[in-house]
């Protein structure tokens, strides 16, 4: 790998032995992928936001660099919170979230605490190269905005944001965004998520490329998240819609490498076949954005939910979205907002056994979970 002058000054310690460390790094996680340099990148995500009782040598690496005074070169924001307040157990496995949030605010660290940091926090424009690590991020950065940036892993993501650089290859290269399969629709009801989470099934690390279909921004998030989930995808294009695909040719180097049809069937068989039997019903993985929050929660406007509900938002929108109209109404109607990521406030679920989503990415991680479009989950409140 060829290293510019002040990246071997780095490397060699002359700007200290936290930087030094983190050079080190970048250049070995280059060389693996045989890059060929490092360049700039626009802002750092990271992904290491829970504060698990078990993650010593994190700790141990943030207190080195808070310790040297060191900072974040770059606009750098972080993944949600774990949710300690879902119960005893969490209070206990995230134990450390105070120590970890101290840490983070040391070295610069933007407080967002949330995964869509995309809506305000940290938005990239067209063409900004990125160390983002959380893969629905990644994903929406890259497909939605036109950004650049690979599926970064937990402390190669602080690496970058402490020296400002990262390798350069796999999704920051041109030829590694166009190669991808050609995706039909054969269906009348497209639900985004549940499409997301059969494509990153199908695809696994390929570029989908998905024929015209007018997904919103709430959608192309929500369908993002299933994919890059259910599958290795870091990039999706939407045939005159998303940024690098104004039409087929320019998102093609050729013939599709292959084609493949969802059915309205393929989509359908996801779902709960009884959502009504939820015992909680969970929206907002990744986080929902304000205009979400608005737009499900008009639909329990002057309804009473039967089980517990959760809308988990991004935290900047969280007050805003409680003081509106429908904000206060959804909450009378029973349904909990909270701005914490419910994946980690429900990996121990004592009484909480049947959970129902409308998000791919949910469905996909927190195991025994039951899929249901946003109509189903509304059976599952009760509400409908
Ligand atoms: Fe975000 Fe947590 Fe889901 S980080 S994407 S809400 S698993």
């Amino acid at each position: 790998m060829k290293l510019e002058p002040e990246q071997e000054s780095i490397l060699r310690g002359e700007q200290g032995q936290a930087m030094g460390m983190a050079m080190r790094t970048l250049v070995d996680y280059g060389r693996a992928f045989k890059a060929s340099r490092l360049v700039p990148v626009q802002s750092a995500h990271l992904a290491g936001s829970f504060g698990m009782f078990n993650l010593r040598a994190y700790y141990k690496v943030l207190a080195r660099i808070a310790a040297s005074g060191l900072k974040v070169k770059v606009k750098t924001t972080c993944n949600p919170r774990p949710g300690r307040e879902a119960g005893l157990a969490n209070q206990f496995i995230f134990r450390e979230q105070p120590r970890l949030e101290a840490y983070l605010d040391t070295i610069g660290v933007t407080g967002n605490y949330s995964c869509v940091p995309y809506d305000s926090a940290n938005v990239p424009g067209p063409g900004d190269r990125l160390a983002w690590a959380e893969s629905s991020a990644v994903q929406f950065a890259n497909s939605v905005l036109g950004a650049r940036t690979n599926r970064n892993s937990l402390l190669i993501d602080l690496c970058s944001a402490l020296t400002g650089v990262t390798p350069e290859f796999g999704y920051l290269l041109d030829q590694n965004r166009r190669r991808g399969i050609l995706v039909k629709l054969k269906a009348e009801r497209v639900d985004a998520a549940a499409l997301g989470f059969l494509l990153g099934q199908k695809a696994v690390n390929q570029v989908p490329v998905i024929e015209h279909h007018p997904f919103s921004r709430i959608e192309l998030k929500n369908m993002g998240g299933a994919m890059a989930a259910s599958g290795a995808v870091a990039l999706f294009h939407v045939e005159g819609l998303t940024a690098e695909a104004p039409d087929l040719k320019s998102v093609f180097d050729g013939a599709p490498a292959r084609t493949i049809t969802i059915t309205q069937q393929d989509l359908d068989s996801l779902r709960a076949r009884r959502p009504e039997r939820a015992s909680i019903v969970v929206f907002g993985c990744p986080h929902m954005t304000f205009d979400e929050a608005n737009e499900i929660g008009t639909l329990y406007v002057g309804k009473k939910t039967k089980v517990p509900t959760w809308f988990c938002l991004i935290p900047e929108v969280c007050e805003r979205f409680r003081g509106t109209e429908v904000g206060r109404q959804v909450q009378a109607a029973g349904v909990e907002i909270h701005d914490f990521c419910p994946l980690a406030a429900l990996t121990v679920r004592i009484g909480r056994r049947r959970v129902l989503t409308a998000s791919g990415k949910l469905f996909y991680y927190l195991s025994g979970t039951d899929y249901g479009t946003v109509e189903d989950c509304l059976k599952g409140s009760g509400v409908l």
